[in-house]
């Protein structure tokens, strides 16, 4: 069996390719040409890269007829919320236009792959006190250039599959963490700030941003299997929530990686840290996604925490 992993270098893909080949699936990942390739240098020797920008629709044709994979997880994307109001046009273009070049090569080439679009729990957007845990049928009231990006990628999959009856399952992920998290993201970015101050590189100041926000925190590892099982499980044209279920405070994440550090630290507002509209409260109802697949996440919040601290203080 043959799986591509589009954006391979990233957070989510190295875990992905992991997982992949510990259960004896042939990876090939792409590629832009200056992604760093250190969180996936141990497995190189194990799987094949392919340099491949998915704005170029001919390259993208092309790495496709050559690989031909059974299976294709596409997670490419422009993830970083904020960096969506810096730049919308350059946002929407590649999550949007990137998507629609692979399934056209799907489609031209005649390929039976199954395709996994990661689309994102940001799309349900604002949602109301009393519609949480949310489903898969809550409306989608995006609040973010990126939100809007995921809901056409979303859709472009429907209607791909709607039209040439291609496999398309669509997962709805909410937050996910862990080691190799990109310093952007919130508990990443904390946890970062810690380790940084525990080495005495930086004073014992933690710089936040909206910590009323709720969110509900999956571990990647629970992820990466969660779309393993999708493969097998879900149906095409389908969309699922994959979530924890479990709601925190932005200042509960702060509390606990604070608990797991001895130095004392004070919390100081970074006003720049402050979103033009932020989603207030976002937590999942998977039990869609578990009647089908069985999955459950399986890592506790403190577990993963402890482990995205010790992965900064190991940098
Ligand atoms: N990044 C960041 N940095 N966020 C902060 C900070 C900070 O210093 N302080 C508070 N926050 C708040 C944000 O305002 C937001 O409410 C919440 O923490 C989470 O922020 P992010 O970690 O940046 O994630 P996100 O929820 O915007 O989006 C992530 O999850 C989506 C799934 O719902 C990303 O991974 C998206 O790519 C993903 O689709």
């Amino acid at each position: 069996m043959k799986a591509l992993i589009t954006g391979i270098t990233g957070f989510v893909g190295s875990h992905l390719a992991e997982h992949l080949l510990g259960e004896g699936i042939e990876v090939t990942g792409t590629m832009r040409s200056h992604s760093s390739l250190r969180h996936i240098r141990h497995l190189l020797p194990d799987m094949c890269l392919y340099e491949c920008e998915l704005m170029d629709a001919q390259a993208v044709e092309r790495m496709m007829a050559d690989i031909r994979p059974d299976l294709i997880f596409h997670l490419a994307a422009q993830s970083f919320v904020p960096l969506s109001w810096e730049s919308p046009a350059e946002t929407m273009t590649n999550n949007i236009v990137g998507q629609v070049h692979l399934l056209e090569a799907v489609r031209k080439l005649g390929l039976a792959s199954k395709v996994l679009i990661a689309c994102s729990s940001e799309e349900y957007g604002h949602v109301e006190e009393d519609e949480v845990p949310v489903k898969e049928t809550n409306p989608l009231r995006p609040i973010s250039p990126y939100a809007v990006s995921k809901i056409a990628q979303d859709y472009l999959g429907y209607q791909y599959f709607k039209t040439y009856g291609q496999h398309i399952i669509r997962t709805r992920t909410f937050n996910h963490h862990g080691p190799r998290r990109g310093e952007q993201f919130v508990s990443s970015n904390f946890a970062k700030q810690i380790a940084e101050i525990e080495k005495g590189l930086k004073p014992p100041v933690l710089y936040v941003g909206n910590v009323d926000a709720k969110r509900d925190f999956t571990d990647v590892r629970d992820v990466v299997r969660a779309y393993r099982m999708a493969m097998d499980n879900c149906e095409a044209g389908e969309i699922y929530n994959i979530a924890s279920g479990q709601c925190h405070e932005i200042r509960e994440v702060i509390r606990i990686l604070l608990s797991y550090s001895t130095v004392d630290i004070t919390i100081e507002e970074d006003k720049t840290r402050l979103r033009p509209s932020d989603v207030k409260v976002l937590v999942g109802d998977y039990s869609k996604f578990y009647e089908q697949t069985g999955w459950k996440p399986e890592i506790p919040f403190e577990q993963t925490m402890k482990d995205l601290l010790n992965y900064w203080r190991n940098e």
